[in-house]
């Protein structure tokens, strides 16, 4: 399946190189530097101190760096990383396997942190407080629950939901960085950055063209510079000029901001279904037929920062922004 151009992770092929495209050093990580800025200093201060780094959660809409940086983290630490997440870790065995395996100083990084079940998460708060397990061996009369020193280690927790964190969980990091989204001249940087990892020539205009047209997310911007490739080496001599870049993401529907053919559905629905809102995004995702965690992890956090949509109590409600960008009217 054609991997779509907007959400979700990547996926084969594309995942492979994903990992060639990421920043390995805090100085190549392009961007978010209030972020970047306070991990310098916690780093830095960690490592006079011969201590493990702070956990770490980063938060934010998918794509914008947040397993990028979990491996910086790691990096600049000169430690490890063990990569799992919340939906793979599903019984408090599991994680005590994956905890007892870590080295001194090692990251544990857990993607989808919000999704760890429960019991899990309780095996997680002596870990992260104190480095010991308390695990339950056996079960009935003869059960015991036995304690197991861990070596001190780092947790780097990633959400695109932080609000869906327990309490108690939240509580236990001592550093909690929101990603933003990008800049265009921070895009810029990427896609040009990008073209070259994967040797295409590119112009500047062409590589601003991009940036604007990605939504603010690194992700979407190696997509799209991908797909535009395909084009230029089928249609053109390899190139990446303006006018593949245009015709490209025009084939790719993807529009002058960047929206592509579900932010126009979903924009349009609440539009002409339900009067321009107030709708919840359950009703929304059911009408156009999407997950609506999909429209609420996705699609909606882009639309909302470029004042598309605004959140009111009683839902989502379509702004004159939109409507104008996208020539509706009402009557
Ligand atoms: N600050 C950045 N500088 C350069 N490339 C970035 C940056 N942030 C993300 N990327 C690129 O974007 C892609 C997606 O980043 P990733 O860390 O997987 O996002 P997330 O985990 O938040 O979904 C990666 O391939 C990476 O190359
Ligand atoms: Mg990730």
């Amino acid at each position: 399946m054609e991997p779509r151009v907007v959400g979700g992770e990547a996926q084969g092929m594309e995942e492979q190189e994903e990992l060639s495209l990421r920043p390995q050093k805090l100085s190549q990580y392009i961007g978010q530097s209030g972020v970047k800025d306070n991990l310098t200093v916690f780093i830095e201060a960690a490592a006079m101190r011969e201590e493990s780094l702070d956990h770490v959660l980063l938060y934010g809409p998918p794509g914008l760096g947040k397993t990028t940086l979990a491996t910086i983290i790691a990096n600049e630490l000169g430690v490890q990383i063990r990569t799992t997440s919340g939906p793979a870790v599903e019984r408090p065995g599991d994680l005590a396997a994956v905890l007892t395996a870590l080295e001194p100083g090692d990251v544990l990084f857990i993607d989808e942190i919000h999704r760890l079940p429960r019991a899990v998460e309780e095996v997680l708060y002596p870990a992260m407080e104190d480095f010991f397990l308390d695990i339950v061996i056996g079960k009935g009369p003869s059960a015991r629950s036995v304690q197991i020193e861990l070596p001190p280690f780092t947790l780097v927790g990633a959400t695109t939901r932080a609000g869906m964190l327990s309490a108690p969980l939240r509580d236990r990091f001592g550093v909690m960085s929101r990603l933003e989204y990008y800049t265009a001249e921070e895009l810029k940087e990427i896609v040009v950055r990008t073209a070259d990892v994967l040797q295409v020539e590119i112009d500047t205009e062409a590589a601003g063209e991009v940036s604007r047209r990605s939504r603010g997310t690194p992700r979407v911007a190696n997509r799209l510079l991908r797909r535009i490739r395909d084009f230029a080496q089928v249609q053109g001599d390899g190139r990446v000029d303006t006018a593949i870049t245009n015709r490209a993401l025009d084939l790719l529907q993807v529009d002058t901001l960047g929206l592509d053919e579900v932010d126009h559905k979903l924009l349009r629905a609440l539009f002409s279904r339900f009067n321009g809102g107030p709708v919840g995004v359950d009703t929304i995702a059911a009408t156009i037929g999407e997950e609506s965690h999909t429209i609420e992890d996705v699609y909606e956090p882009y639309l909302l920062q470029i004042g598309f949509l605004q959140r009111t109590p009683r839902g989502r409600v379509i702004t004159e922004e939109a409507c104008s960008h996208l020539g509706l009217e009402r009557s």
